[in-house]
């Protein structure tokens, strides 16, 4: 048996697309194969035009790592780094002074809205806080896509409100494409575009309501 079937789906740079369907839908079978992390037993998967299937293992941890920012259920968030160390994790292998690295983790920092809370760990964060670490250290490289399985299934309804309503704004302003997954209406009525999985098929995409329509 397939986990997933009769895929087709196209995300475009500015989405802020929701992967919608139940529990062993294929939710995170789909962005474990748009992350590249897994590989399709057939068909293919192709970033910013190339064929992921043709390159090595090498190449494909360069473009994880260049193109694509992931933000998990679980936040991990490394528990013996501060806030601003874990942002600047990604930027560590990139030929860069520690003085550029310190603008972007603070401007990252302050785009999530807790410039001020640099210095703590994760145990001394919220869950919402720990999640806005994690959406730092997703954007602080500019990738061309967020994939972020289930954000806000560990956050109560206010936080995963206010953390969706966060990932908007960066998508709004800032022109991050987000591909996130949830089986919450409430979170999935604040995306753009909606796709649904059910039993590891496609079967439906509704555009969701025009949010911002005058
Ligand atoms: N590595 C795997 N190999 C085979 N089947 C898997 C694997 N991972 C998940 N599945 C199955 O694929 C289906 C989709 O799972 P999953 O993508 O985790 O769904 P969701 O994230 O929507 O809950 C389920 O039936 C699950 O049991
Ligand atoms: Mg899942």
């Amino acid at each position: 048996m397939n986990a997933l079937t009769d895929i087709n789906l196209i995300v475009r740079t500015g989405d802020f697309l929701a992967i919608a369907g139940s529990s062993g839908s294929g939710k995170t079978t789909l962005l474990n194969l748009l992350g590249i992390l897994d590989r399709p037993t057939s068909g293919c998967v192709l970033i910013d035009g190339v064929d992921v299937s043709q390159l090595s293992s090498r190449e494909l941890a360069a473009i994880r790592s260049q193109k694509i920012g992931f933000v998990f259920q679980t936040f991990n968030l490394l528990p013996v780094l501060t806030a601003f160390e874990n942002v600047e994790y990604p930027l560590l292998l990139q030929h860069m002074t520690t003085e550029q690295r310190k603008t972007k983790v603070e401007d990252a920092l302050q785009r999530v809205g807790i410039e001020k809370l640099g210095k703590h760990r994760p145990d001394q964060l919220s869950g919402g806080q720990r999640q806005r670490v994690a959406v730092a250290r997703a954007i602080v490289k500019h990738p061309s896509v967020i994939l972020a399985d289930e954000p806000t299934a560990n956050l109560d309804k206010k936080t995963a409100t206010a953390v969706l309503e966060l990932m908007h704004q960066l998508n709004r302003e800032d022109g991050v494409t987000f591909l996130f997954s949830s089986h919450d209406p409430m979170i999935l009525s604040l995306a753009n575009r909606v796709v649904k999985l059910s039993d590891g098929r496609q079967v439906a995409e509704k555009a969701a309501k025009e949010r911002h329509a005058h």
